[in-house]
């Protein structure tokens, strides 16, 4: 093995240098930042090398201080096997510690938060198969990795084998940071292991911050006002680029080793753009952007769009970087303007797009000075276990900027942990095995992440250091002269501009769509008037067209509340508000056209074959994520109030969107007032009791509705039956009557008879029961709901897949949460409101069969918070 050494480091050496990819730039800044903790253990070794600059302990050694902690005492270490094809040959991937039961790492280190890096290398073992890697990772109370599989995740990556993942996480006071492996329980043949790990101190503010003003903070994006990165969030780094510029290995980071990737392979707009440099500039950084924030290599080399202006306006500059779906990504753009011919802020003022979504319009800054956006995007799917996440760029047009132009210098992606402290995705699906050939060529190529680096960072290091190739080094660079420089700081000035998101329609556009209103194409009929189907783009876009009656109560005022909130909300699971059209008469809003209609047709409708189960829950799912982006918006909560199974809308994929916020309030922003005071409005049968009683709105009323709408998923019962003996009148009370007496079977729709699993249909029943208590404050919030759902949807197709394959899925509930929901009283008052606020489909493209897919998202990767970012 050893013998493998030399020619492979030289192959690798030689494909780089042919492909000329690893320039490491030494810049200025380079150690700008000297973390109080900086610690490397390479796992397995009882030695400890100098690698790097940095002394990787082993802790295999006698009395080692990184000795693991074991309750059977029974990991053991190992050198990778030899047959391994492509054993990168560098500390710490040469050894491994590994184990079939539980070990723990013990790192005592100051307050504050950390890089944790972990580094794997998935080979087969003595005793260990590579395949059989199944563990989960657990630090500070974060769950880093879960049943995580380092065979399937370097296969699917197509890394060289080895690679790294890098968390941040903050340790509190006196707090002792234990790392821990736990292999998968179930197979016997699971095992954990790891190669090395590294703790490092970052600034106290480089990621997290605490600071919400309207400048800074982190813009989610849909959501008006920023919000803030608090350390109770973990981060898992997906990415990070320097963009227009070639890798920056561990060593010439700041001083937090982190590695910074060259983003070509990420650039996916037909145009790639050009790519400015300016060696000479004096970088000034400022006490907001401080020099360790990123190299200076970073921010002296940059992508900008071109330098035709038709081009320029034509495309977005768009860079795309693959993610795991249901978690919230934080996004950071770095910027530094260089070029001689920008010099004010309104030369160069162009938009940013994150998911295909506007984000914010940036301004450049003043000449030579770092700067960084920062964003939150929500990612969820519940049919995709992983998604492209794309960052776009597009010039403003002529007249609003000089030159019609983006630039951007770096790009950082990370993973933020969903409030149970889970940053644990799923298993890639196995790479068939064609693709996992030509690994080194891949390298070459220059397509991998992280990974490389830190084998190029120890090769490099070896080149300089023992000098075995005589063509080396001159101790910094091998790449010629950089420009070297530092200053003192200086205020930036990048501010939004705001932006009409929100169409105007002319009347007589409307009256086209509509052919002047025609009966014909009136769709649903609500106590403000009516909702037309119509076409506008000379055709080509089907749209709903909601026009207020002129007696509508609906006034002026709350006719531009409405369009003013709406073109703010964006999101999968509302419906978006496309514009609108203002007359002397007529007030009209224009909505995109949700062709399969209502949640109600499909449950109640004959002539709609009946929708099977995951489904049903799949379509509850989206519903509660688009209340829950309603209840979590930035500066206000915003109250739903009439959520009910006719306004739920299903577009032509099934996907389940919130509607009709004719009635909806925005809620109280502070804690100390926790409700809104209003006129009892909303639709009987689904009316919070609470709510009802005490005239005290709040989005735990929306909760009790959903709590309806979950029934009458599960039995297509409406939410009232006039017809029906008395005690079955009501929905609500109906169903908790049948749950509490153990007979819910008896009530669940015929059509679903044996297609739910007993697993799923207790935890329904105690996600339904939970949004109907009595109480606002014991119902959950609605992101306690989707993660519920989520975990019911996970119980039934595991306990498919289960009885499917025999396969041994261990799946066990967590939640324990009882349920002493009282009965609801809807006492007295008929129909309080409109009944009927959405709007139905032509009926011709219903059908509910369709092809499911078994990658459900595991119950760990659902959920979100409602509470501070995101
Ligand atoms: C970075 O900035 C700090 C404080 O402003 C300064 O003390 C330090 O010398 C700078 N380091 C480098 C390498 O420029
Ligand atoms: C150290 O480990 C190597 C193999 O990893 C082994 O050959 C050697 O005997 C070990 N030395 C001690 C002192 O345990
Ligand atoms: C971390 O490990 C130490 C030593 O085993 C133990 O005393 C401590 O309770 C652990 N702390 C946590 C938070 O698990
Ligand atoms: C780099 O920036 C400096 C300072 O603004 C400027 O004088 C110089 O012309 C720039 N060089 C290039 C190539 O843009
Ligand atoms: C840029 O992307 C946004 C969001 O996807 C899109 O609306 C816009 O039309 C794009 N611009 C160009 C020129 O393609
Ligand atoms: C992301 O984009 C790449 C290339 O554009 C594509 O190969 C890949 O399949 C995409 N991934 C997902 C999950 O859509
Ligand atoms: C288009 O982009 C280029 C390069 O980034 C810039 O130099 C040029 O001025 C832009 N063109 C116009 C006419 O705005
Ligand atoms: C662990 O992951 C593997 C591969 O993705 C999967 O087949 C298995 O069911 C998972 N086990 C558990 C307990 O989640
Ligand atoms: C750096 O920024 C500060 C504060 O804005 C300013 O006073 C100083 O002149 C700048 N230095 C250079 C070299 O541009």
């Amino acid at each position: 093995m050893k013998s493998m050494k030399p020619p492979l480091l030289l192959f690798i050496f030689i494909s780089v240098s042919l492909e000329a990819l690893p320039v490491s730039v030494t810049g200025n800044n380079v150690g700008a930042y000297h973390p109080t903790d900086d610690i490397t253990v390479d796992c397995g070794s009882n030695t400890s090398s100098l690698v790097g600059g940095r002394n990787w302990i082993g802790d295999a050694a006698d009395r080692s201080d990184y000795s693991p902690i074991e309750k059977t005492h029974s990991s053991t270490t190992a050198e990778a096997s030899s047959s391994s094809p492509s054993i990168p040959g560098a500390v710490p991937y040469l050894t491994a510690r590994l184990s079939r039961s539980e070990f723990a790492y013990t790192f005592y280190v100051t307050a504050g938060p950390k890089f944790v890096r972990l580094h794997f290398f998935p080979s087969d073992y003595p005793n260990f198969r590579r395949v059989d890697s199944f563990f989960s990772v657990e630090a500070a109370g974060y769950t880093l990795l879960r049943n995580f599989s380092a065979s399937l995740f370097a296969d699917y990556t197509h890394s060289v084998r080895f690679f790294s993942k890098e968390f941040c996480l903050s340790v509190g006071e006196d707090q002792i940071l234990n790392i821990t492996f736990t292999p998968t329980p179930g197979t016997s043949d699971a095992y954990a292991f790891v190669n090395g790990i590294e703790v490092v101190s970052m600034p106290e503010s480089l990621y997290y911050n605490t600071v919400v003003d309207s400048t800074e903070g982190i813009k989610v994006v849909g959501l008006p006002s920023p919000r803030t990165l608090d350390t109770t969030k973990a981060l898992e780094a997906v990415r990070r680029l320097n963009v227009g510029g070639q890798f920056v290995v561990p060593a010439d980071d700041t001083g937090m080793y982190r590695t910074w990737e060259a983003d070509e392979d990420y650039v996916t707009s037909s145009d790639i753009g050009i790519l400015p440099v300016n060696t000479t500039i004096q970088l000034n950084y400022s006490e907001q952007v401080p020099n360790y924030t990123a190299p200076d290599v970073v921010y002296t080399v940059a992508r900008t769009m071109g330098t035709d202006k038709r081009i320029n306006l034509s495309y977005n500059l768009t860079w795309s970087v693959e993610v795991e779906t249901n978690f919230y990504y934080f996004v950071r753009l770095h910027f530094c303007e260089f070029q001689i011919e920008i010099n004010d802020p309104l030369d160069r003022v162009f938009r940013v797009f994150i998911d295909l979504q506007y984000a914010d319009v940036i301004k450049c800054s003043r000449k030579g000075v770092p700067v960084y956006r920062d964003f939150a995007v929500a990612l969820y799917d519940s049919q995709k276990k992983r998604t492209n996440l794309s960052v776009a760029l597009g010039a403003l047009p002529d007249g609003s900027t000089l030159y019609s132009d983006a630039i951007l210098n770096g790009l950082e992606i990370f993973k933020i942990s969903n409030p149970d402290r889970n940053l644990a995705g799923l298993n890639p699906d196995p790479t068939p095995p064609a693709s996992k050939a030509a690994k080194i060529a891949i390298v070459a190529g220059g397509t991998l992440g992280c990974t490389v680096f830190f084998f190029l960072a120890f090769f490099l290091h070896r080149r300089k250091n023992r000098a075995k190739d005589s063509t080396s080094s001159d101790g910094t660079s091998w790449w010629g002269p950089v420009s070297r420089s530092t200053t003192k700081s200086m205020k930036t000035q990048w501010s939004s501009l705001p932006l009409d998101l929100c169409r105007y329609f002319s009347l007589a556009e409307i009256r086209a769509a509509t052919n002047n209103f025609d009966k014909v194409f009136i769709i649903g009929v609500g106590g403000f008037g009516n909702v037309y189907k119509g076409y506008v783009d000379g055709g080509a876009t089907p749209v709903a067209i909601k026009r207020l009656n002129q007696g509508s109560q609906q006034g002026l005022h709350e006719f531009r509340t409405e369009i003013e909130m709406l073109s703010q909300l964006r999101h999968l699971h509302l419906v978006s508000l496309i514009g609108f059209c203002k007359d002397a008469r007529e007030m009209i809003l224009v909505y995109d056209y949700m062709a399969r209609g209502t949640l109600s047709d499909h449950l109640y409708n004959t002539d709609n074959p009946p929708l099977p189960w995951k489904q049903r829950l799949e379509i509850c799912i989206g519903a509660a994520w688009g209340l829950h982006y309603l209840h979590s918006s930035a500066k206000h909560t915003i109250i739903h109030r009439d959520v009910k199974t006719t306004n739920i809308l299903l577009n032509e994929k099934w996907v389940a969107k919130v509607s009709d916020f004719g009635l909806s309030k925005v809620g109280p922003t502070s804690e100390s007032k926790t409700h809104v005071s209003t006129a009892v409005k909303g639709t009987f049968g689904y009316l919070d009791p609470e709510y009802y009683r005490h005239q005290r709105l709040t989005d735990k009323s929306d909760v009790y509705s959903f709590g309806v709408v979950l029934f009458e998923v599960l039995c297509a019962r409406p939410a009232v039956s006039r017809m029906a003996p008395m005690e079955q009148i009501s929905l609500a009370e109906w169903a908790q009557s049948c749950c509490k007496s153990g007979a819910v079977e008896e009530i669940v729709d015929p059509h679903l008879k044996g297609s739910i699993t007993p697993e799923c249909l207790n935890k329904f029943c105690e996600i339904a029961m939970s949004c109907l208590q009595d109480k606002g404050a014991n119902r959950p919030s609605m992101n306690d709901v989707v993660w519920g759902l989520n975990f019911a949807l996970q119980l039934q197709v595991s306990t498919e897949l289960e009885a499917m394959d025999h396969v041994g899925v261990s799946v066990h509930d967590s939640d324990d949460s009882d349920h002493d929901a009282a009965s609801i009283r809807g006492s007295g008052s008929d129909e309080a409101s409109n009944t009927s606020g959405g709007w139905k489909s032509s009926r011709e493209t219903a059908t509910s069969t369709r092809a499911r897919s078994n990658d459900v998202c595991d119950e760990s990767t659902t959920s979100y918070d409602a509470g501070k970012l995101p």
